[in-house]
């Protein structure tokens, strides 16, 4: 008899977990600077100073129903280009990685669903302003805490930040401390020890220590951080930002960086899932392994169940 009320229990549990499993959205926080916001396309008249987007939308960085972003209201909404349009207000925003990545990801992997990405960079800033209890540390937090509110999983933090830190020599040494602690703090905070970070070595930098925050980049030690390198591709004519066939490139290296997490993640997400709290957790992948593992079982009661009552 008890069967049979864990049989009901399941028909009942498992149209939702489906369900479920389809509105979850994978959650990508994009954070940084300019290149990071996107600068493709934008060029500066040197007579008016006045800069300007040409609008070019390549095919990669098209919108899709299965691609959303968080709006500066904190509401979903289709994602399109200039992605960071109404966070980057201040400046005059253009091609960035952030739709390249999504629709990269969804080509690479059909399965995932939706993509929520979660705008966040904003040009010319240093690292010192990112940290933890600043302005645009808890801007940040704010939004990605909103993120989670109907569901969906923090999947990675893409970083594009550096080039203010290139200009003091002082500031540049201290590159990697500060970096490695806005790194583990966004992890605490989000309860999430593990979680995937795709960072962006320095291309171009405002001052003559752009090395020095290289190398502090490419030796930062930490699990699950993977650093993509963004030197050598090509730059708007102001030689700092990348351009857009620029962006396009970088998007794609960012999204083969985030695929290598998936085939061996489950594992992890797990181990963090057990530690994470429910509204902030990353445990996107753990919970679809659970509800896919309740299939079997579910199929083996509906037969027991016809083998019972026809
Ligand atoms: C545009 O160019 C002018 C003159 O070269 C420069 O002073 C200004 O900072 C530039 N603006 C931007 C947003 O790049
Ligand atoms: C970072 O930028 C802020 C705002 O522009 C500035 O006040 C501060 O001195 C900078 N800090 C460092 C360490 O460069
Ligand atoms: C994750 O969990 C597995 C199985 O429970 C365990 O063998 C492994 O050591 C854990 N990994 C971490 C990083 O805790």
């Amino acid at each position: 008899m008890s069967s049979f009320f864990l049989l009901i229990f399941l028909i009942i549990i498992q149209p939702w977990s489906i369900k479920h499993i389809q509105a979850q959205k994978n959650i990508f926080i994009l954070a940084g600077q300019s290149n990071m916001a996107g600068r493709g396309g934008v060029t500066n008249d040197t007579k008016t100073s006045v800069t300007t987007w040409d609008g070019v939308v390549p095919p990669e960085c098209n919108p899709s129903s299965s691609i959303l972003k968080l709006n500066a209201h904190l509401k979903w909404v289709e994602a399109h280009e200039p992605l960071h349009q109404d966070i980057d207000m201040l400046k005059t925003n253009g091609i960035g990685p952030g739709m390249v990545f999504a629709n990269f990801v969804l080509k690479k992997n059909s399965q995932l669903g939706l993509v929520g990405l979660v705008p966040c960079a904003i040009g010319g800033t240093n690292i010192s302003e990112w940290e933890k209890g600043k302005v645009l540390y808890n801007h940040m937090m704010k939004r990605v805490k909103a993120s989670l509110n109907d569901g969906g999983s923090v999947r990675a933090l893409l970083w594009f930040q550096g080039e203010s830190d290139t200009v003091s020599l002082r500031d540049a040494q201290s590159y990697q401390t500060r970096v490695h602690k806005f790194f583990i703090d966004v992890r605490d905070d989000l309860q999430s020890p593990l979680l995937p970070i795709i960072q962006v070595a320095l291309a171009t930098g405002l001052g003559p220590y752009i090395e020095i925050v290289r190398q502090a980049q490419m030796s930062i030690d930490l699990l699950n951080l993977k650093t993509v390198d963004a030197k050598g591709l090509p730059l708007q004519p102001d030689g700092l930002h990348l351009s857009t066939p620029a962006q396009i490139n970088l998007g794609k290296i960012m999204a083969d960086a985030f695929l290598q997490f998936i085939p061996s993640s489950s594992h992890i997400y797990h181990n963090v899932s057990s530690i994470s709290n429910e509204a902030t957790s990353s445990i996107g992948i753990s919970s679809c392994v659970s509800h896919i593992y309740m299939l079997p079982l579910f199929i083996t009661f509906l037969t027991m169940m016809s083998q019972t009552f026809l």
